[in-house]
């Protein structure tokens, strides 16, 4: 029996990237395939420094493994609507390690979201769950398949 590996990295504050990670993590296993993706929640413009320096410590090894990348953000279902391309900084680290591609999906800001920031955002009626599960699992499914192509 060979022996598939499924590494799902993510940077998250507030735990909303790691749901969409786990759902990814579980897609893939399902599948039975071997892949690297690296996620990260984007704040004021800005990826997750943890991912980022994920990314930068293990750029070497990275580079010779098949790597996506995801962003979880927009508090709209605007990344539903169009591709929202990395912002540069994502993509100056897909550039350094070869990453094969890049997905934005949407984030998640709750009630039970920590911090004076999301609180301010939810009462100006901007908050919500805009984590697509058919969407991150349609992407995991990509992601297989172009590793059964490859
Ligand atoms: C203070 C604050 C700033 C944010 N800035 C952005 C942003 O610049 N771009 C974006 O797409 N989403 C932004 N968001 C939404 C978060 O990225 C979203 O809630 C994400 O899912 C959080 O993931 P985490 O819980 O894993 O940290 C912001 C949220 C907060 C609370």
């Amino acid at each position: 029996m060979s022996t598939k590996r499924v590494l799902v990295a993510y940077g998250t504050k507030h735990g909303a990237t790691a749901g969409i990670a786990e759902q990814i993590g579980k897609t893939l296993r399902e599948d039975g395939l071997d892949a690297v993706v690296l996620g990260g929640s984007l704040y004021a413009g800005h990826w997750s420094s943890k991912a980022k320096h994920c990314a930068e410590r293990n750029a070497e090894s990275l580079r010779h493994r098949p790597v996506w990348m995801f962003s979880s953000g927009p508090l709209d279902r605007s990344a539903e609507e169009d591709d929202i391309p990395p912002v540069s900084a994502v993509a100056r680290e897909m550039q350094l390690i070869g990453a094969r591609e890049h997905m934005t999906f949407g984030g998640s800001i709750t009630a039970h979201t920590p911090g004076f920031l999301a609180k301010a955002l939810l009462h100006e009626g901007k908050g919500g769950d805009f984590r697509n599960p058919e969407r991150i699992q349609n992407w995991a499914h990509h992601i297989s398949a172009e590793l059964v192509a490859a």
